[in-house]
């Protein structure tokens, strides 16, 4: 089996030939996204897509368009609780193939009319080519899509300039992790090297030292010896970063993850790291380097907390299918034909132990007061779920 791309894998072996063995969450970051070989910059060779039926693992826009809907939903309650400022703004980070922010923008222009004429929507995308990718499914193929424009990064937008929803799904879980190993009672870091034409992998003391020893002390892991996991460092400093440019309104994000207790207990010992080539999952990222997706499920609970140092507050904690319910799914099922392909379709996207049970959603709130939103009425967790996070005010 093919080790991988062989410019990225040349680039990488030789980032390690002059510095020796590159923390994993280097060698990730190298694998998705450097930036002329990385997984989510290049083109696919073969003309496919990464994301679709096509491709290397589907999202809920690839099932069916009720997920967007829904969301449509949700920001026209925000809306209405801000006051209908002109512009809303709506930021959808990490869109893919921007299915998503087309099925959104149908429901708005369907339901929400008011809401369209005064909607600015911001695609926030770091691949050159996923977003030419967005472009086509949005610009091309809706009649009069709303404001529309695009950023690299929040960091091209000003602090404190968003009033409205910001919005992903499944970013988080994209970003390179640390992976760590207990060893003789010791935290360690998975490194890599390259020997003999082959990447593998080394254990080092901890890389990053203060951010990801910090990080570790507010754990406070027991973890045996042999236990394995990941920490998503980059996923924190997105959500600081995400708190510093809203000014009033909702964070809403939506991926496969977990709370800390949750993701970080004893029967989690190998963690939640895969990679994904062509609709098989794999523990194997030194093969088919930059040929196949990585990711690892999120910590919400830490999520949750770096944000309230930003003054991002919790709002509440669901999963896809109650998030769903609250938003009228089942009135937008009963409209479809009962057992035809959109009916099943729709249903997969709430099965209990499926997508429906798996993907988790967490709002926060900044510049206004706590309030009732409709994604958050039925609550399958206790308001405890996310320890150590205030809810608030
Ligand atoms: C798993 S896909 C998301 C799929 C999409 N949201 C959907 O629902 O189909 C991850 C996307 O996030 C983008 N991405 C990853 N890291 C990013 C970052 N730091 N900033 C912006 N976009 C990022 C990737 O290029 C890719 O388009």
């Amino acid at each position: 089996m093919t080790i991988g791309h062989p410019e990225l894998v040349a680039a990488i072996a030789s980032e390690i030939a002059s510095s020796g063995p590159i923390p994993f969450v280097r060698f990730m970051e190298l694998a998705l996204y450097h930036p002329r070989f990385g997984y989510y910059v290049r083109e696919p060779e073969d003309g496919a897509e990464r994301i679709g039926w096509n491709g290397d693992y589907y999202t809920s826009s690839d099932v069916h368009p009720i997920l967007g809907r829904a969301l449509a939903r949700q920001a026209e309650q925000v809306d209405r609780l801000l006051g209908e400022p002109d512009p809303f703004t709506v930021v959808e980070a990490g869109p893919g193939k921007g299915l998503l922010a087309r099925q959104f923008l149908t429901a708005c222009a369907d339901e929400f009319p008011s809401l369209r004429e005064r909607l600015h929507y911001i695609l926030i995308e770091r691949s050159p080519a996923m977003r030419e990718r967005q472009r086509q499914n949005i610009t091309l193929r809706l009649n009069e899509p709303a404001r529309l424009s695009w950023a690299n990064s929040p960091d091209e937008l000003l602090p404190d300039s968003v009033t409205g929803m910001w919005f992903s799904n499944e970013l988080l879980d994209a970003f390179p992790v640390h992976r760590l190993r207990v060893s003789n009672g010791q935290v360690q870091e998975i490194y890599v090297d390259y020997r003999n034409g082959k990447f593998v992998e080394c254990l080092h003391p901890l890389s990053t030292d203060d951010a990801l020893a910090a990080h570790l002390q507010r754990l406070n892991p027991d973890w045996p010896d042999g236990y394995q996991t990941e920490v998503n460092l980059e996923a924190l400093n997105w959500i600081k970063q995400v708190a510093r440019c809203l000014h009033r309104g909702v964070v809403l994000t939506i991926d496969y993850g977990h709370t800390a207790q949750d993701l970080y207990g004893p029967e989690r010992r190998n963690g939640t790291f895969l990679c994904y080539y062509r609709h098989s999952i794999n523990e194997t990222p030194f093969l088919r380097v930059g040929l196949q997706d990585m990711t690892a499920h999120v910590d919400f609970s830490s999520l949750a907390e770096a944000g309230e140092v930003e003054g991002l507050h919790v709002t509440g904690f669901t999963n896809q299918l109650s998030f769903l319910m609250g938003l009228g799914v089942e009135k937008m099922v009963a409209e479809l034909e009962p057992e035809s392909p959109a009916f099943r379709s729709a249903l997969h996207l709430l099965k209990p132990n499926g997508m429906g049970g798996i993907f988790k959603v967490l709002i926060q709130h900044k510049g206004i007061a706590r309030a009732e939103l409709d994604g958050l009425q039925y609550k399958p967790f206790w308001e405890s779920a996310l320890a150590g996070s205030e809810i608030g005010p």
